[in-house]
């Protein structure tokens, strides 16, 4: 019965083995279409310590870019919005920031906003059933009344939606909520558990899924797009900032085998006095035998994490969908890749077929990598 079982599986994936079932990942044929944008970069001034942990001398400044997905669903053509980058007139954003951006602990640096963006590109604002947040910080919530009021808002429903000025120091205000007819997803009701993480089926047919990854903000969220049927793009949000904060791990080691080049250049780019694997030697970094991410999320008192022990845990289940070859994690400010992605028109779709995992993986300890913050250059 056994053997009965499983038969169908391997033949309804081409006789290949597909790890994504070894996550509890049901088998569907119903597809999304990803397509990504840089909505803005933005630096943030001596934060790295907020972020990650350790922070080598030279590294304390970090510039990001800020992600934004138009996914469309393949059968029905409904369009959602997965995160919104930052809306564009700052100063009008909540106390909490705009006094940053004022003062000028963060930079920003983008042409025009997620709406403005799309409408550019020839995606009508109407179109967009669905703006979902990861969660509820300014990097991620854009600016909801630039959106029509058909266009619905959808966020985690552990999400603090208090607002300014009722609350000083909300990160929402009444023009973040208004208008929109909102949906908050309780994961308490979920009845799929993907590598340990609690999922919601958005469409029902198993082309999109809401993952519970709390830490980083009450409410956050994880998405997991599935673009073939046995491929995946996990849209990290604010999980981790840093692919170092994930990658590597044995099994990530194993899968995406470090680029020759990168082993010999490794050995003198990346500090021994920060970084150890049992065959480093003082002076000589060895990559192979590192079995662990280089970075742990920061648990600094003004650490970005609202709970850094949750984060990592959730951290570590994502990282599993990072080591496997069925899935391409994308976080929200993913700094390695932002010089390798087909961005919108193009669709992300295609990126088992193109190898994009295989060239982009190890960019970050690449000296030449904006990324790149394992060694003093
Ligand atoms: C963000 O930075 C990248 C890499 O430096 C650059 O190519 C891109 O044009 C920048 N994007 C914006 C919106 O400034
Ligand atoms: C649906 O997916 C198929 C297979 O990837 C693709 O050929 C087709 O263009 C998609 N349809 C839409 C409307 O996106
Ligand atoms: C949506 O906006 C339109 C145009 O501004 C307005 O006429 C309509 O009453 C609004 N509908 C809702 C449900 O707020
Ligand atoms: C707002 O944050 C500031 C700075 O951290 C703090 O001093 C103040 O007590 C906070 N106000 C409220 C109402 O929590
Ligand atoms: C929600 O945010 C407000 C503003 O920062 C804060 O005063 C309040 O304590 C928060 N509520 C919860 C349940 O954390
Ligand atoms: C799981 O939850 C979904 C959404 O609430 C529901 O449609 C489905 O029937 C449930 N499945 C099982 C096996 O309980
Ligand atoms: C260290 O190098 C030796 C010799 O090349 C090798 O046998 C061993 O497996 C390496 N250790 C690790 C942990 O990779
Ligand atoms: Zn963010």
């Amino acid at each position: 019965m056994l053997v009965l079982s499983v038969l169908p599986l391997v033949f309804l994936v081409g006789g290949t083995s597909a790890s994504f079932q070894h996550f509890g990942i049901p088998s569907s044929n119903a597809i999304v279409n990803v397509r990504v944008f840089n909505v803005g970069n933005f630096t943030l001034f001596n934060e790295a310590p907020a972020v990650i942990a350790p922070v080598v001398p030279g590294h304390e400044t970090l510039t990001v870019p800020t992600f934004s997905f138009l996914v469309e669903h393949n059968t029905t053509q409904k369009r959602i919005l997965w995160d919104m980058g930052i809306r564009k007139d700052t100063q009008n954003a909540v106390p909490l920031y705009a006094e940053g951006f004022a003062a000028g602990f963060i930079a920003v640096e983008q042409t025009g906003d997620i709406a403005s963006q799309l409408e550019a590109g020839g995606i009508p604002l109407t179109s967009i059933e669905s703006v979902i947040w990861s969660h509820a910080h300014f990097d991620h919530i854009g600016d909801m009344s630039t959106f029509p009021n058909t266009t619905g808002l959808v966020f985690g429903a552990d999400t603090n939606t208090s607002t300014f000025p009722e609350f000083p120091n909300a990160t929402l205000q009444a023009s973040d909520l208004t208008g929109h007819i909102i949906t908050k997803i309780d994961f308490s009701h979920a009845n799929l558990t993907f590598s340990g993480l609690k999922a919601i089926d958005y469409f029902g047919d198993g082309s999109f899924y809401l993952l519970d990854t709390p830490g980083h903000l009450a409410g956050h969220m994880t998405a997991l797009a599935r673009v073939t049927p046995t491929s995946f793009i996990t849209l990290g949000g604010d999980t981790f900032h840093h692919v170092g904060e994930a990658r590597p791990r044995p099994a990530f080691q194993k899968n995406f085998p470090c680029p020759a080049h990168l082993l010999e250049e490794t050995k003198t780019s990346v500090s021994t006095e920060f970084f150890w694997s049992p065959n480093s030697s003082l002076g000589s970094f060895d990559i192979l035998s590192r079995a662990q991410q280089f970075f742990s999320i920061s648990d600094h008192p003004d650490s970005f994490y609202a709970d850094p022990v949750i984060s990592q845990v959730s951290l570590e289940k994502v990282a599993t969908f990072d080591a496997d070859p069925d899935f391409f994690v994308l976080v929200a400010h993913d700094a390695s890749v932002v010089g390798a992605l087909p961005y919108f028109p193009a669709s992300l779709n295609g990126w088992k077929a193109s190898k994009l995992k295989e060239s982009t993986a190890w960019s970050f300890v690449d000296k030449t990598n904006p990324a790149f913050a394992l060694g003093t250059v």
